[in-house]
């Protein structure tokens, strides 16, 4: 059967920080050790289509945009296929099958889905695509037979409900479908990164992110604007690392080498956070090294952007190879489904 990773993003903008520790990071990680047998990396468009009917030009230009952030980051077309999700018509129609499995009270339990209906303010008027993308998502991942998608934290919910669409699709159809697992990122401070304002989620809505895209200048900028212990007001005031979001970037960025490269006075973070602790820990300096951390995760990634920005015909290339290689394996699950489900009329 083997080991398939299927994971995506919804392409509304581009990619940040946060979706680099949470999970992009992960993925490249995956992808390099080579312990899977099909990897495939989606740009959810239609998803993405479902809370931004009336800005189909901002998804389009998104497109190039996250699949460029995708090729900076490590993604490999030669190991992982990235592909479009529109250009994908199985997975509607695997979504309309998955859709009689699952009930509305069902889909309005969903956490992820409660909270970006308030986010979104559609309390009152949820387009109906968006109430039951969870669905669509189920469909995205079985398609591709995936074992493992790993993603960020807040996408538990859907796995989780992918898993029941599964077990109830065999269980009235025969076994057909293959139950995923999630994968999430094993360091604490990468599940779900704080802005830089201190809020609970980097979100470009909030405007408080660092892009993979942003010059060296502007990450310094925002890295010395960020929001540390609000009660830390003179140098020698012991400080608090916990809830500290600069603490928590060191926590998801971190590496000894960098204390002996950018702070030798401390061995490792450990160390950094004692003092800050203890008090005599002046917050620029603790930014300063955040800054020379962030520099040099950033520069490398800001690089290969530029070098794949001058290659955009190119880029199309790997996406409609992408998708041609997708559109077969989705194809073949298809004919199993609508065989499995008595619908194969002419066969
Ligand atoms: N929901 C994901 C996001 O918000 C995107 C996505 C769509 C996805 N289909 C998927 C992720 C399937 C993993 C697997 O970015």
């Amino acid at each position: 059967m083997g080991k398939i990773i299927l994971t995506g993003d919804r392409p509304t903008g581009k990619l940040h920080i946060g979706h680099y520790v949470g999970s992009l990071r992960e993925r490249v990680a995956l992808q390099n050790q080579g312990g899977f047998d099909k990897i495939f990396v989606m740009l959810a468009d239609v998803q993405a289509l479902t809370d931004n009917a009336e800005n189909p030009q901002k998804i389009r230009d998104n497109i190039i945009e996250v699949a460029l952030d995708y090729l900076a980051a490590g993604i490999d077309p030669a190991k992982t296929n990235i592909f479009i999700q529109s250009m994908i018509p199985e997975l509607t129609e695997l979504t309309v099958y998955y859709m009689n499995l699952v009930t509305v009270s069902r889909v309005q339990r969903n956490p992820t889905v409660k909270t970006e209906i308030k986010m979104r303010n559609f309390e009152k008027n949820i387009p109906v695509g968006f109430f039951v993308y969870p669905i669509s998502q189920a469909a995205d991942i079985t398609a591709f037979r995936a074992t493992h998608v790993p993603v960020g934290e807040d996408q538990e919910p859907m796995i989780e409900q992918c898993r029941e669409i599964v077990r109830r699709f065999n269980m009235i159809y025969g076994e057909t479908l293959v139950e995923p697992e999630i994968i999430l990122p094993k360091n604490h401070a990468c599940l779900r990164l704080p802005g830089l304002d201190g809020k609970a989620k980097m979100s470009k809505s909030l405007g408080n992110c660092i892009f993979l895209s942003d010059e060296p200048e502007d990450i310094r900028k925002k890295i010395m604007s960020m929001y540390t212990d609000q009660n830390h007001l003179r140098v020698e005031d012991p400080g608090e690392t916990e809830n500290n979001p600069v603490f928590i970037y060191l926590d998801a960025f971190c590496k000894d080498e960098y204390f002996k490269e950018f702070l030798p006075e401390y061995n490792n973070l450990e160390e950094l956070k004692a003092h800050y602790r203890r008090g005599g820990l002046g917050d620029v300096k603790v930014k300063k090294f955040l800054n020379n951390v962030m520099q040099t995760v950033l520069q490398p990634i800001r690089e290969r952007r530029k070098e794949w920005e001058q290659r955009k015909p190119e880029v199309y290339d790997i996406l409609k190879h992408g998708c041609e290689v997708a559109r077969a394996e989705a194809q073949k699950t298809l004919h199993d489904v609508r065989k499995a489900m008595k619908i194969n009329y002419f066969e």
